[in-house]
């Protein structure tokens, strides 16, 4: 089995790419950067899979940038739904599997119980739109073989997101404001790789002929941002005080919808999952960053 792994850089693609090293199975994987495959082109695209052959594609790039997506509609919609378009086409030409990652952001926030799958969808920004147009096209062209993984609010050990952004603020500052009325679900990325891996090795994906399906995944248990940078500053030990804001008083290109925890029982129950706690996969994303630093000042 030949897996292609797209968005080899992002925080999804270096966790995917670290388990399979750790599981001595880089063999059966080839993980591209926007530098060896650019999705924002057409033809890069058609040429890149003209001379290759896969048999599963796990399409990690994204145009995640979700404020810059409000005055860059055309490149983040090439990114999030035209590619998609393609490499779905691609894969239903050629006989190919894919794994696709969506977001929580297809939902307005207005349900405050948990998303299941079969919710409607209304987003409330230009990135949430994108996103669903993704979803949208790969179910028109991909009657099966296909899975679409909703998640949120994803942070790792690898580049930009929020525990690395609030563990260099409490750092820096001895108070921050936090938004506290906005509720969802963190995702450590090396959580949702170890499932992407399960789910590729199952017989109930490797099925001939299964019908294409989204499922929801993030960590268990939800939090607001507020929670979530308080858990951040405990467990590092930051003597910053932090406090509670509301949305309106961190005004921001994109609107972000209030509440989008999403229900995980189809994704655990289809391939016997045990979702971690959010805070025990937080102590442990933790935990290897400071490793990871103490390595870096050495
Ligand atoms: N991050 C979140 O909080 C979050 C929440 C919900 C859902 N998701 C979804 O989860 C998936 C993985 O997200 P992530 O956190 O790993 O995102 P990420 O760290 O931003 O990674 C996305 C990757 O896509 C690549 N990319 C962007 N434009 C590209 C292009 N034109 N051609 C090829 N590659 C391109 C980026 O390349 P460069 O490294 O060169 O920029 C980056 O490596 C995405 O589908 C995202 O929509 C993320």
């Amino acid at each position: 089995m030949l897996i292609l792994v797209t968005g080899a850089s992002g925080q999804l693609g270096q966790s995917i790419k670290n388990l399979v090293k750790q599981q001595k199975i880089s063999e059966s994987f080839i993980f591209v950067n926007r530098g060896q495959l650019d999705l924002s082109s057409n033809s890069n695209i058609q040429n890149y899979f003209k001379t290759k052959k896969f048999d599963l594609i796990v399409n990690c790039a994204a145009y995640t940038a979700v404020d810059k997506a409000e005055d860059d509609h055309e490149e983040a919609d090439m990114i999030n739904h035209i590619a998609v378009k393609q490499i779905a086409e691609i894969a239903q030409n050629n006989n190919i599997k894919l794994i696709h990652i969506s977001t929580d952001f297809v939902f307005d926030g207005l349900k405050h119980k948990p998303y299941f799958e079969s919710d409607i969808t209304s987003p409330i920004n230009i990135y949430g739109k994108t996103k669903l147009d993704g979803e949208n096209t790969i179910l028109s062209i991909m009657k099966f073989n296909a899975i679409i993984i909703r998640t949120s609010w994803v942070y790792s050990e690898y580049g930009n997101n929020f525990v690395a952004t609030i563990l260099k603020l409490t750092q820096k500052n001895s108070n921050l404001n936090i938004v506290s009325d906005q509720i969802g679900s963190p995702t450590y990325a090396r959580d949702l790789a170890q499932v992407i891996l399960k789910i590729i090795k199952s017989d109930k994906f490797n099925t001939l002929e299964k019908e294409s399906e989204i499922y929801h995944y993030s960590n268990e248990g939800e939090c607001s941002w507020y929670d979530f940078a308080k858990e951040v500053a405990n467990i590092s030990g930051a003597k910053c005080t932090i406090s509670p804001i509301k949305t309106e008083d961190y005004p921001t290109a994109a609107k972000r919808p209030q509440h989008t925890s999403m229900s995980k029982e189809k994704i655990s129950k289809t391939f016997d999952l045990k979702i971690i706690f959010w805070k025990d996969s937080l102590k442990y994303c933790m935990k290897n960053l400071s490793t990871l630093s103490l390595i870096n000042k050495e």
